[in-house]
């Protein structure tokens, strides 16, 4: 029977309605300004600046990146590596840069271990020793040729003016400053403690030995930093005290691009950081565990219960099976698998810790601690992303500064496995799979991350050592509840590793009734006592169905995020 004209004109307009639903679901408005949320204001002022000079996000990041290794020296910088993972609007391109350093040529597994075969303390931390082959400046250069629009000699010149003109001295700087002197070489205190004394709050810290250094970068390129002038002083200055660098080592280095970890969780894309970093394959394996549980129906203790003993099964896997892709055999198939995902719920009571004890795997032999880093977050008009994590590893990073080039020296070879069984500065324990070889990337757990849904889009990471996977993990659950960028950042966190087997958590995060109540679950508590709480959240958001972008600097640190507005 044919239809009536009432009834095609009725099944015209319903078409009509369901295809404008349809199109206003997959609706992609570009974002109304671009932003730069970043660890410190100077640094995001960087990026616009370079956004106004007509660059676009990657332009921008190149400045955001070194500007923050001039004015936020503990977290990162030339010395140091980077994650820079990219999302090209114009082809819907996405990749990751790994400038992760990797160790010098005369490495070997037993390098930090004394005669008996113990490690000797502080090797892997302090001194040219304890760093590996710088991977920032090479990354820069990448992503300025092969991603930006301006040349890297514009990019960087909000960094040589803040190395050459100075930085106002800071309170968070100058405590940092306090608690890492005693490890810095003279060169260093000579630039952060000019007088022997801390300087005030305030006072301009010039650094115009960096700034060189940065020219040099800005006018050769790579071999501005890997051969030549700097790169000798790099190698007289680690050589001389006790490091092992060799000139092939600085002109061997090479950046990878590598292909993003992508996974699923509800409507949610989630893009993240590949191996060496621990990151992607931990985030999305904590998703993949946490669409068992009916998260929004819990009660506050089951609620935490459940993502701490999500976040023990992770890092187990961490422990096992992460390191170097270009070294070792990871089992990525299995460990992003639902199924496998499955397997780790099967043993998760409701009601009950799992002691990290009996969960097979490696076992800890000793404790340390530590904490440091930088992350930062860029959109551009067009819808182009960066999120960036880099790092010199610990507050100044090895302390050690190589004479005439500013550089402080990275203390990343810690992130090694030094010996099965021993843990790092984060008390991170892993296996053979992350163990010394020449050439070898050292595991890391930085996690530039990029969330996607048809109406949005969050770019997120922080520092933070070991909890950097697990701030992001409960960034994305808040976002994926409904919360802002700011809220996002700040809500209170707690992180479990594995080993030690404890919830670290921030005080404002379990009230004292369920932290009573965790405990009879068989939990134990340890409060996080670190000035400003855990970790250092940077977050864009664009709202894609109606181009609004916002961004959030975590409260607990001193950045500020920018926006450029033409
Ligand atoms: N250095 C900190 C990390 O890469 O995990």
């Amino acid at each position: 029977m044919r239809p009536t004209f009432r009834v095609f004109a009725w099944r015209v307009a319903i078409t009509s309605v369901a295809l404008c639903l349809a199109v206003a679901a997959r609706a992609n408005v570009l974002p109304n300004r671009g932003a730069i949320a970043s660890a410190h204001p100077l640094a995001s002022e960087a990026g616009v600046e370079i956004l106004e000079h007509g660059g676009n996000a990657f332009d921008a990041a190149v400045a955001v990146s070194a500007a923050l290794g001039v004015v936020e020296p503990y977290g990162s910088g030339l010395g140091g590596g980077v994650f820079f993972l990219l999302h090209r609007a114009s082809d819907e391109h996405d990749i990751m840069i790994d400038g992760r350093e990797v160790a010098p040529g005369a490495a070997h597994e037993e390098m930090y271990l004394d005669g008996d075969g113990n490690p000797v303390p502080g090797a892997s931390l302090n001194g040219p020793l304890a760093a590996g082959i710088p991977g920032l400046p090479a990354a820069l250069v990448h992503l300025a040729e092969n991603y930006g629009r301006l040349p890297l000699s514009e990019s960087l010149q909000p960094a040589i003016r803040y190395a050459e003109e100075g930085f106002p001295a800071y309170q968070w700087h100058l405590s940092r400053v306090e608690q890492r002197a005693h490890i810095m070489n003279d060169t260093a205190l000579e630039v952060f403690l000019p007088t022997g004394n801390l300087p005030s709050e305030g006072s301009l810290i010039r650094q115009p030995d960096l700034g060189e250094t940065l020219r040099a970068l800005a006018s050769e390129g790579r071999d501005g930093f890997y051969r030549g002038v700097v790169a000798q002083k790099l190698l007289d200055g680690a050589q001389s005290d006790g490091g092992v660098w060799s000139a092939k080592d600085l002109a061997d280095y090479r950046i990878i691009e590598r292909e993003p970890l992508v996974g699923t969780y509800k409507e949610v894309t989630i893009v993240s950081a590949p191996p060496p970093s621990a990151g992607g394959v931990g985030l999305i394996n904590m998703f993949n565990m946490l669409t068992g549980f009916d998260l929004p129906g819990a009660d506050r203790v089951t609620r935490t219960h459940l993502l701490v003993e999500i976040m023990r099964r992770a890092f187990r896997d961490r422990t096992q099976y992460l390191g170097d892709p270009d070294f070792i055999d990871i089992p990525l198939a299995m460990l992003l698998h639902p199924f496998y995902a499955a397997g780790q719920r099967a043993n998760l009571r409701i009601d009950q810790a799992t002691p990290s004890t009996s969960l097979q795997g490696i076992q800890p032999a000793n404790t340390a601690n530590g904490n440091q880093t930088s992350h930062f977050s860029v959109l551009d008009m067009d819808g182009n992303i960066v999120a960036a994590t880099q790092s010199i590893n610990f507050s100044y990073g090895s302390g050690y500064m190589a004479p005439g080039t500013g550089v402080l020296l990275n203390n990343e070879m810690d992130d090694f496995s030094k010996k099965p069984g021993v843990s790092n500065g984060y008390q991170l324990l892993s296996s053979a799979a992350n163990s010394i070889q020449p050439g070898k990337r050292m595991l890391s757990s930085m996690t530039p991350t990029i969330l996607k849904t048809d109406d949005g889009v969050a770019i997120l990471g922080s520092p933070g050592g070991s909890q950097i996977i697990t701030m992001v993990f409960l960034a994305g659950v808040a976002w994926i509840e409904g919360a802002d960028a700011m809220e996002m950042a700040s809500r209170p966190r707690f992180h479990h590793q594995y080993f030690p087997d404890r919830i670290l958590f921030e005080t404002a995060s379990l009230s004292t009734d369920e932290q009573v109540h965790l405990e009879s679950m068989g939990h134990t508590l340890t409060p996080n006592r670190r000035t400003g709480g855990n970790g250092n959240l940077q977050i864009v958001t664009w709202d894609r169905r109606t181009g609004s972008v916002e961004a959030a600097s975590d409260p607990r640190g001193i950045g500020e995020p920018r926006f450029f507005e033409p």
